[in-house]
């Protein structure tokens, strides 16, 4: 029975992003109403205590007045200006001017996008006409990591790791490869050094295999989230940042979930002062108060493009626009001048502390994360170390137990608990995550 008139409109007229389109529940969806910190509130009244910041995205949390301020000031007095031809907005160029002082090195040229996937989408775009640019325009290959998510555009679909992205679709193509997610939980030997030499070395094999003068660019997530929150030993960027520059290759590091905190620092890259060649970000760039992302590139991709000396024919109707760049703008402010990275980084121990006491429980197998950004992996057989199978309904059971208990939190087909909670987090919500988490577990009925 459809509850409401929104749900019964939204099951005729809303198709959404990756969901089944046939089969769906009769129930119709969980329409949020207004929310203020990290809690939402749906249309029937009930508060839910958000772990997951919308969709890794709300990081400065709901409700941040000088962001809507912001966006009305700039609403008012310019809400539109192209970014085309040699037309431009201050909102536009400050913002690109924080984002190529915030970004490690020489990552110096800023392309607005909508978000991650067509940051994606242009970076792959750029690699191609880079190639082109400097005479080598057999290199087509791209290279990424098996459950990497890379966005859902048409091509970047490909580079994503994941099955449900590219069941149907025609992807990936015959240039898009995957090597192995480096994750140490199921590993044979699970010491760092083990876990980054097997991935350089599978970046390498596959490389030659392909034949290296033919390879355009691997890409790669610094924590892979959407393939569940898998964290890299450190040192395994900085060591495929050396293998690209081996290999004779461009690196691409997405940092769309990573980016703007959530880690700790306000990239992940410069946890291992590491620097990519092309770098895409979105999300916690304005904190989802505005649709914005960016594929931003360093001195040597960007110079080799313009040495053509022609015109790049990539670009949208909103790339730059000056609402989204006012929204980023303020939302950057906050994490800087308002403590809210400082909050973050304070939050993390504890954060990570409350969850790992939850590995005492018989359906854990491991907690793991960077900064604020964690997963909760369940087993179905802890010593063995045993997934759920994908359609044992784990994830659907996960989410109901959890949001019966007023947690949003992520549930991957596996059973794995993503949680990305807003970086303005307090102590007594880490605490509420933790015991809402448990509380589930226990009740969960398998
Ligand atoms: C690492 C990464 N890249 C790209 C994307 C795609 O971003 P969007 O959903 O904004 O298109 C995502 C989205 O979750 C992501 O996590």
């Amino acid at each position: 029975m459809l509850t409401n008139s929104l749900g019964r409109s939204d099951r005729l007229n809303r198709v959404h992003p990756v969901s089944q389109w046939a089969g769906k529940s009769e129930a119709g969806p969980l329409i949020f109403d207004r929310a203020e910190g990290l809690w939402m509130t749906d249309i029937h009244g009930k508060t839910y205590l958000d772990a997951f910041a919308g969709l890794w995205c709300v990081n400065v949390g709901y409700g941040q007045k000088s962001v809507v301020a912001a966006a009305q000031a700039q609403m008012e007095k310019l809400p539109y200006a192209t970014g085309y031809f040699d037309f431009a907005s201050e909102a536009a160029i400050r913002m690109a001017e924080k984002v190529a002082e915030l970004t490690p090195g020489d990552l110096n040229h800023v392309y607005f996008s909508l978000g991650g996937s067509d940051a994606v989408d242009s970076a792959l775009r750029f690699i191609d006409y880079y190639w082109t640019a400097r005479g080598q325009p057999e290199r087509k290959h791209i290279l990424s990591l098996e459950k990497g998510y890379h966005g859902s555009s048409s091509t970047g679909a490909g580079v994503t790791g994941l099955a449900p992205f590219h069941a149907g679709f025609s992807v990936p193509t015959a240039h898009q490869h995957h090597i192995p997610a480096p994750g140490a939980y199921r590993s044979e030997d699970p010491s760092d050094a083990a876990v980054i030499a097997a991935s350089v070395q599978a970046l390498k094999d596959r490389v030659h295999a392909l034949g290296a003068d033919r390879v355009a660019a691997f890409f790669a997530e610094p924590v892979q989230g959407s393939g569940g929150v898998i964290v890299q030993p450190h040192g395994w960027l900085k060591a495929m940042r050396e293998a690209c520059d081996e290999l004779g290759i461009l690196f691409v590091v997405d940092e769309v979930i990573t980016g703007f905190g959530r880690t700790g620092k306000m990239f992940a890259q410069e946890h291992e002062g590491v620097q990519a060649d092309i770098m895409t970000m979105a999300k916690g760039m304005t904190s989802g108060y505005a649709p914005m992302g960016a594929c931003v590139l360093s001195d040597k991709v960007f110079e080799g493009i313009a040495a053509t000396g022609g015109t790049v024919g990539h670009g949208y109707t909103y790339s730059g626009h000056p609402v989204s760049a006012a929204v980023g703008l303020e939302v950057i402010r906050l994490y800087q001048e308002g403590g809210i990275l400082a909050n973050a980084q304070a939050r993390a121990p504890a954060f990570m502390a409350a969850l790992k006491r939850l590995e005492a429980h018989p359906l854990v197998g491991e907690v793991r994360g960077l900064g604020l950004l964690a997963a909760v992996e369940i087993v179905a057989d802890k010593r063995r170390k045993t997934p759920f199978a994908a359609d044992s309904g784990i994830s659907q059971k996960l989410f109901s137990a959890l949001l019966e208990n007023g947690l949003i939190a992520r549930c991957f087909n596996d059973g794995t608990i993503g949680l990305a909670p807003a970086l303005t987090i307090s102590p007594d919500q880490i605490d509420l995550i933790a015991e809402r988490i448990e509380t589930s577990l226990n009740t969960l009925s398998l």
